[in-house]
């Protein structure tokens, strides 16, 4: 009798770099001989990948425990990720987990399965029933151990527009509020030839932005640092243009305000292959308040990288992470925080309502924020975000950019963009190099994922631009 393939599963919370690694996963197991499903369908195994910065990662991952147990009692229930990695025992209280799986030696994971497969049927045979509520198996290692850059393989998606390309892992820096080097570990970079060879095969089936993401990529490099001319994320850059000149765009996702090289610069701005765009975490924009963080720099240092950059790369996007209602953070470092943001205009923020970690240095501050303030803080810097992305959006109408286009998109139902009764008009939406969302329309049925077009912009609304394909 064949055996019928077992289905599987998945669900990430957190960061781009889990999404990723979900990914990867999945193909080990589709290589194993699984089928991927949707996750509200009753699959075979459930794979959780979680998240645990702040406390509503936590929160979120026990959620989605919970609805993959709804969605098939009788579901292997594995769970990997940061909040796995520090909470093995909270997870294991949870009802309907097999195995609980921490970040390291990932690929390993289908092979657990599988006998756990094994253990179970065998189990079945016997009359004793002893495995009815057995406890799940815990599989988590010292990640402070962890000491090089583990490879999981390429997953290639349907609509090949953007790939995110992983170049390492962990983080050193311990800023008092994370619990990120806790749950990734330190620094491990991923070999420049590693990353060249994905690049290669991503370009070679279509793909056609490829975007360098870790968990802190500007350390790229950082453990091998033993003098002379070692690698960092400049010269990782530099080979990447140089090898696959195919390539049409490379975006940088993040880097530290304390690791932005002269020779970076040079590269980006004489580069027209990588986007001008930026995320460059400030966190506070007050200086009490980033010392107590331990962030490495002031307000004084980021605000003259900043109009470095701008002088360099005209037209450059810098996005940000603020944190508010970090411990002791009273009105005053709030306004004062608040007021430099608005004064840098940045294109976009990423705004966190601070949590207390377990284990962190700021979990034992006195002077914790009440929840109350750390949400009006949040709701004031989320209305600036609203009003910076429009106001820098809107500085480009009447330019021409090339937009790469991703999917067909909705436009604002109060923007007068559509001629009225236009049914055969569809809208297509996509990103310039320094990250302005914009809708195209397009008269003719087309699939235009992937494709470059010049598009003038001529309008904006909230966030979103009107473009004209010249
Ligand atoms: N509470 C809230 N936000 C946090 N971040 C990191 N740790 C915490 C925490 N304890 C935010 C930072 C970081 C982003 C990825 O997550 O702003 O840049
Ligand atoms: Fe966390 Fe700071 Fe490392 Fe970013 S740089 S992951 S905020 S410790």
């Amino acid at each position: 009798m064949a055996l019928k393939t077992k289905t599987i599963a998945a669900h990430t919370l957190g960061c781009k770099v889990n999404q990723l690694e979900t990914e990867s996963l999945l193909e080990v197991f589709r290589t194993a001989g699984y089928r991927v499903v949707n996750f509200d369908t009753p699959a075979d195994i459930y794979l959780i990948n979680t998240c645990t910065i702040t406390h509503l990662g936590d929160r979120k991952s026990r959620q989605m425990i919970r609805r993959a147990q709804r969605c098939n009692p009788e579901a292997m229930i594995v769970v990997t990720g940061c909040y796995a990695q520090r909470s093995p025992e909270a997870v294991q209280k949870i009802p309907g987990v097999s195995l609980i799986w921490g970040n390291q030696d990932r690929a390993e994971i289908v092979n657990w399965v599988e006998q756990l497969f094994a253990q179970k049927s065998a189990n079945l045979q016997v009359e004793d029933q002893t495995e009815v509520g057995l406890e799940a198996l815990i599989r988590v290692k010292d990640i402070r151990q962890a000491q090089v850059f583990e490879e999981l393989p390429l997953a290639l998606e349907r609509d090949r527009t953007r790939a995110l390309v992983k170049v390492e892992d962990g983080c050193s820096q311990f800023c008092s509020y994370c619990i990120v080097p806790y749950t990734r570990g330190p620094v491990r970079s991923r070999p420049a030839e590693r990353v060249v060879e994905e690049i290669i095969r991503l370009v070679e089936a279509g793909y056609q932005e490829v975007v360098l993401t870790g968990i802190h990529t500007s350390a790229y490099g950082k453990e091998w640092r033993y003098g002379g001319d070692t690698p960092n994320l400049a010269t990782l850059i530099q080979k990447i243009l140089e090898a696959v000149p195919a390539l049409p765009r490379l975006r940088i996702s993040s880097i530290e305000p304390t690791e932005m090289p002269e020779r970076l610069l040079e590269i980006m701005s004489q580069s027209k292959v990588i986007c001008r765009h930026l995320h460059i975490p400030l966190q506070s924009g007050d200086d009490e308040i980033l010392r107590q963080m331990r962030r490495p720099y002031t307000t004084a240092q980021y605000a003259a990288l900043i109009q470095r950059l701008r002088r360099k790369i005209s037209g450059v996007a810098v996005t940000t992470d603020i944190m508010v209602g970090f411990p002791g953070e009273t009105e005053q470092h709030f306004n004062r925080s608040f007021n430099f943001i608005y004064e840098l205009g940045f294109s976009d923020l990423h705004v966190f309502k601070y949590s207390p970690r377990q284990g962190t240095l700021a979990a034992a501050l006195p002077n914790q924020v009440a929840a109350p303030d750390k949400e009006a803080r949040s709701q004031q810097l989320i209305a600036l975000a609203h009003d910076l992305r429009q106001r820098f959006a809107a500085s480009f109408v009447g330019q021409t950019l090339e937009v790469l286009l991703e999917e067909e998109t909705t436009i604002p139902k109060e923007s007068n963009w559509l001629p009225e009764r236009d049914m055969k008009t569809a809208f297509w939406g996509g990103y310039t190099d320094n990250y302005i969302r914009v809708a195209v329309p397009v008269v003719e049925k087309a699939r235009l994922s992937g494709r470059f077009v010049p598009v003038l912009l001529v309008d904006s609304q909230a966030d979103l631009v009107l473009g004209k394909i010249i």
